[in-house]
């Protein structure tokens, strides 16, 4: 028996070889004499293409391997000659797994809207852009692992299912096993919670950032690499309900040492994926975006600027432009802020610190001048923010007072107080939206597009 190899593989491999080659038809053309037909398997975004000597083979079987079909070939890896590969199949054997009936695929051989693509996820991942785009997308998880494995953090895995809010936005899912026709009550009207399954209220985690000072407050630094969860009801190219999401957090790093791990990792990210993806990176910057592969060497090749936001609003201030939502210190900068400082003032990413509190969660460290928090929000071009982060307030009577300033149940987040309590150091830590990472090295503009089942507020199919 021959071992089946991939078609990655294939292509890479000696001619002279016999093989075996499972996939499926991507194309098929040809006469009565010859037909050709390019296979695909998901390993790469090339074809191999079988060669199959008509007469040689059953009438009725090779009027089954249309486009969509799921096949099996062995026959003679060959050196190409056509053009376009360097080794093709000639077919000795064929056999089709699975018919695939041409007026029923969805997918034809026109481009189709990514709209109508994301009406039927369950196939576009056999289109050459989602099948790249995915390709990306695990190389990124991949690499980010390997980022801080070789860095000595931790991969610490913090809940989903919580209760407390991290971000104190209120924009939780419920976690309930209640009988929602008949809530259980206490007298005052109010639901009573010490019924349901955890015996509180619970929701689905908006971030792992709480629990993950926990656990660099006693392991040094770690990370979490999960989904997350968000009821925000933002119908945007920039926001899903469901996202996953990296959080370094860092005993002894301060905002300048949060800072360099940000720049860091990014840049690393980015240029693992020129390293490793550069197929993948051709046909999007060919198809996608062609400006793509520039720009990602752009990030690598340059430092991120570093200031602050109050210096951010001055130069939004004399920016001369007429904005959607007017600036003003104090209130929080919009995507069309953030990309004319990237794109247009900037032009490379730009990190942004000491926000003013007011729009700014809990744990923000708070700065000497009593209205700014030592946050940090990064910022790139086509994305605005890609990572959201700061250093953490230590001092417990400072954290105390905010949590009790804001009004949030100090009951949820006894735990994390008492850190500050015993041993409490200095500490920061970030998060990065992987889909907007993803965005940012695919060139795709939407982010439905860059998780294969994408969740927003009205769709959760598949
Ligand atoms: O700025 P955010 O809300 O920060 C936090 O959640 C902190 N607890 C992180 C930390 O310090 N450990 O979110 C962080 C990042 C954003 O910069 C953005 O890239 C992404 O998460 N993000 C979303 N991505 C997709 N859809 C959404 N609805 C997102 N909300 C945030
Ligand atoms: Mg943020």
């Amino acid at each position: 028996m021959i071992k089946r190899e991939k078609v990655k593989e294939l292509l890479l491999s000696e001619p002279g070889q016999e093989v075996l080659a499972k996939g499926w038809v991507r194309t098929k053309r040809g006469n009565k004499n010859v037909m050709f037909i390019a296979l695909n398997d998901g390993s790469t975004i090339s074809n191999i293409q079988i060669v199959v000597d008509v007469p040689v083979f059953d009438e009725d079987m090779l009027k089954e391997i249309t486009t969509g079909a799921s096949i099996r070939v062995t026959g003679k890896l060959v050196k190409s000659q056509g053009q376009g590969q360097s080794v093709e199949i000639v077919a000795r054997e064929l056999e089709v797994y699975g018919t695939c009936d041409p007026e029923k695929y969805p997918l034809q051989k026109k481009g189709h809207s990514m709209e109508f693509l994301r009406e039927i996820a369950h196939l576009r991942p056999r289109t050459n852009t989602f099948g790249a785009v995915l390709r990306i997308r695990h190389a990124m998880a991949f690499a980010i692992h390997k980022y801080f494995n070789d860095r000595g953090f931790y991969y610490l895995h913090t809940p989903i299912v919580t209760g407390s809010d991290a971000e104190g936005a209120g924009e939780m899912f419920r976690v309930t096993t209640l009988d929602l026709d008949n809530v259980p009550k206490k007298a005052d009207g109010s639901i009573d919670y010490s019924e349901d399954f955890f015996g509180k209220e619970t929701n689905l985690t908006v971030s792992g950032q709480l629990e993950g000072e926990l656990g660099a407050l006693s392991l040094g630094e770690i990370y979490t690499f999960g989904p997350t969860f968000r009821a925000e009801n933002s119908n945007t190219p920039r926001h899903l309900a469901e996202f996953w999401m990296i959080e370094p957090e860092m005993a002894f790093y301060d905002i300048n040492d949060n800072m360099d791990l940000a720049e860091d990792l990014t840049k690393f990210l980015i240029r693992y994926a020129l390293d490793n993806c550069s197929e993948d990176l051709e046909f999007l910057n060919r198809m996608i975006d062609k400006g793509l592969i520039e720009r990602l060497h752009f990030i690598t090749d340059n430092d991120f600027v570093r200031t602050t936001y109050t210096e951010a609003v001055k130069i939004l201030e004399k920016a001369g432009r007429k904005w959607e939502f007017p600036v003003s210190w104090g209130n929080d900068l919009k995507a069309e802020h953030e990309r004319y400082l990237v794109e247009e003032h900037f032009k490379r990413p730009v990190m942004l610190t000491d926000y003013p509190m007011g729009i700014k969660a809990f744990y923000m460290k708070q700065n000497d001048d009593g209205k700014t928090v030592r946050g940090l929000d990064v910022l790139f071009p086509r994305i605005g923010e890609i990572i959201g982060g700061s250093q953490r307030e230590e001092i417990y009577e400072k954290l105390e007072g905010r949590i009790k300033e804001l009004g949030i149940p100090e009951e949820d987040l006894w735990w994390y107080l008492e850190t500050r309590k015993f041993g409490s150091v200095p500490h920061s830590g970030f998060g990065l939206g992987f889909e907007r990472l993803i965005l940012f090295v695919t060139g795709m503009s939407n982010i439905r597009d860059v998780i294969p089942f994408p969740r927003t507020p009205g769709s959760a199919e598949f």
